[in-house]
């Protein structure tokens, strides 16, 4: 089994990147935001707490997103693998996959993250707001996600490194340069 963290701040390409990757790895996408969207667009009783958070750009409580990946995880007890998009986003959710891993006895071989600068993280998320009609795709609630990111997403970079397991790729440049980029690095750790 082959499990990989795709990590970054909101635009860096998480999402685009992914869907590479499921492809030429066959692993499971496990992206919180989306099953969060998915939950929003249904009008659950999840969707409809979790909408008030994310409409601000903050994270959604830990207990929420951890409960998700756990179910997740357990809907596919063949999968060759997952790439978990978008989660852990703090510390608490870095930890929280650690145990659930180790009691599924099932590890987390390389956390790829992808490095855009600010300003062109900004560019992408507004003119992805143009067509998206995502809710969170517009400039206050932009600046408030990556605050959000800065604050209690990054720490969990330091938690990977602490344990020799992230590796940073340029995250600017074509799709298919950066795509290259990442499949080089999962080549090895796969060798
Ligand atoms: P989530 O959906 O995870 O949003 P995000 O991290 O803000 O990331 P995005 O999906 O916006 O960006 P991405 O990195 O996937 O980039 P993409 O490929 O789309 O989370 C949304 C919300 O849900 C959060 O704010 C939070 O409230 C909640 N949430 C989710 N997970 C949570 C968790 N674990 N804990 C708590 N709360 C959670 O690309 C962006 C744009 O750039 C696209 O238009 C794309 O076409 C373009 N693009 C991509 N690559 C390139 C390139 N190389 N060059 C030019 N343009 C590019």
């Amino acid at each position: 089994m082959f499990n990989l963290v795709l990590f970054g701040p909101p635009g860096s390409g998480k999402g685009t990147q992914s869907t590479n990757i499921i492809e030429k790895y066959n692993l499971i996408h496990v992206s919180t935001g989306d099953i969060l969207r998915q939950e929003v667009a249904n009008e659950t009783p999840l969707g409809i707490e979790a909408k008030k958070f994310m409409d601000q750009g903050m994270l959604v409580p830990d207990e929420v997103v951890i409960g998700m990946i756990s179910a997740k995880i357990d809907e596919h007890q063949n999968a060759e693998g997952f790439i978990f998009d978008g989660f852990p986003r703090t510390v608490a959710q870095a930890q929280a996959l650690d145990n659930l891993l180790e009691f599924k006895n099932i590890p987390i071989n390389i956390v790829l993250s992808l490095v855009v600068s600010e300003q062109e993280l900004k560019s992408r998320l507004i003119s992805r707001g143009e067509s998206s009609g995502r809710s969170d795709d517009n400039e206050a609630v932009i600046m408030k996600r990556i605050t959000e990111y800065h604050a209690k997403t990054s720490p969990v970079a330091d938690y990977y490194k602490q344990l020799d397991k992230l590796v940073e790729v340029k995250g600017e440049g074509s799709v298919n340069e950066i795509f290259a980029a990442l499949s080089n690095e999962i080549n090895q750790v796969q060798e």
